[in-house]
């Protein structure tokens, strides 16, 4: 009985070993030499967030980070521009949503604390009170709707925005608590088509036109790529503050495109690229993540059907069905109902936040 016991118990230690690195494996694996040009050092996210300043890892280090002017993005006024057209955009929105949310229906309502050092994470793409995003959102919002319970907050966004990167600080939600922002968020995602469009419009300034400037500027013109380099930076970010792990430093590593490499080789390596960024790191929220990256490698294997991103797509680890079809102004997974129809409600086109003085944040 208890030799079976003991071999019971190894069995599932050992299937749960294989299932924790079902992603992380082969050329993926954790600490193999493909991870050294990576340059992590050895402490996780999860212990920087306890530090209080960023002193004990030196200047050049991702903690402490201090912004060096009136935005934390890298400048990329001279990257070359190109469009996106409304379905591409659905299609990428809803694949995005369902590796951040499980499914299609867009969180414009979600609010939790993850613990990731950020604050509060917030809305359909993950605004956070610790990163400034969720503070854009708010100060837009207030724009069209001065009386918002948000308003509340917004002091307190604003004072958690002017820390420096990587102070722990920044993770505080003790006066967003008091603010009530957890519920004026979750009230203005249900209640108004106004703020909807909101987290939609500066989604797009922050990260859907950096997106395609990036896959501009090496030659990345098909809809899926447009699709993954967009999945890419909502995840990763393009902000000079986080500059280990985002979207310039993955191109960086990736090289640029061959002379004759065709995009769907050029986005092979891309993907691979980030794939081992996430197994790589030390820290687990980035390595929980690869199946993400697994799937939309999946959909670059079948290059002839995905490439423009006409047909459903199928995310195998998610085990959903991405249609094209499916209600993008409404969360029906934190709403009740939809938000009241608003007439006025037409999308603005605000500016991408790479420039001082910062547009979206006067
Ligand atoms: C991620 O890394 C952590 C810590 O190294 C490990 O415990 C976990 O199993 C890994 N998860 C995956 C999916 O590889
Ligand atoms: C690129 O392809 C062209 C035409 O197929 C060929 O003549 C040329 O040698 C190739 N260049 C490289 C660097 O492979
Ligand atoms: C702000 O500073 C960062 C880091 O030095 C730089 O990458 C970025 O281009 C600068 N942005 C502007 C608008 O000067």
């Amino acid at each position: 009985m208890r030799w079976q016991l003991t071999t019971l118990v190894f069995q599932s230690l050992l299937l749960l070993a294989a299932a924790s690195d079902k992603y992380c494996s082969g050329e993926y694996s954790h600490g193999g030499d493909h991870c050294k040009k990576f340059e992590f050092d050895s402490t996780t996210d999860e212990e920087k967030c306890g530090s209080s300043s960023g002193s004990k890892h030196g200047d050049n280090s991702v903690n402490g980070i201090k912004l060096s002017n009136c935005t934390t993005f890298y400048d990329i006024s001279d990257l070359p521009d190109q469009d996106i057209d409304d379905h591409t955009t659905k299609m990428a929105q809803l694949i995005t949503n369902v590796f951040e949310n499980g499914g299609t229906s867009i969180g414009y309502g979600y609010v939790e604390n993850i613990k990731d050092c950020r604050g509060y994470t917030s809305g359909y793409i993950g605004f956070t009170t610790g990163t400034n995003d969720a503070y854009t959102v708010v100060k837009q919002y207030l724009k069209h709707n001065p009386k918002s319970k948000l308003r509340k907050s917004l002091k307190e966004l604003k004072r958690l925005s002017q820390l420096d990167f990587g102070d722990s600080g920044r993770a505080d939600t003790s006066k967003l608590d008091k603010h009530g922002y957890m519920k004026a968020w979750q009230h203005a995602a249900c209640y108004d088509a106004r703020f909807i469009q909101t987290q939609l419009d500066v989604g797009h300034a922050m990260y859907l036109k950096p997106a395609m400037k990036y896959a501009a500027s090496v030659g990345v013109h098909s809809n899926l790529g447009k699709a993954f380099f967009y999945d890419t930076i909502v995840q990763h970010g393009w902000q000079y503050v986080e500059p280990q792990i985002n979207l310039p430093r993955i191109l960086q590593l990736t090289g640029a495109r061959r002379a004759n490499e065709s995009e769907k080789d050029y986005l092979a390596r891309f993907l691979k690229t980030r794939r081992q960024l996430q197994c790589c790191s030390p820290s687990s929220v980035w390595n929980e993540s690869a199946d993400r990256v697994s799937d939309l490698q999946k959909l670059l294997e079948d290059w002839d059907r995905n490439k423009d991103l006409k047909h459903p797509v199928k995310l195998d680890a998610f085990g959903v069905k991405v249609k094209g079809t499916e209600d993008l102004l409404y969360d029906s997974e934190n709403c009740k109902h939809k938000p009241k129809h608003s007439k006025g409600v037409k999308p603005t086109d605000l500016p991408i936040p790479d420039t001082c003085p910062n547009p979206l944040m006067s």
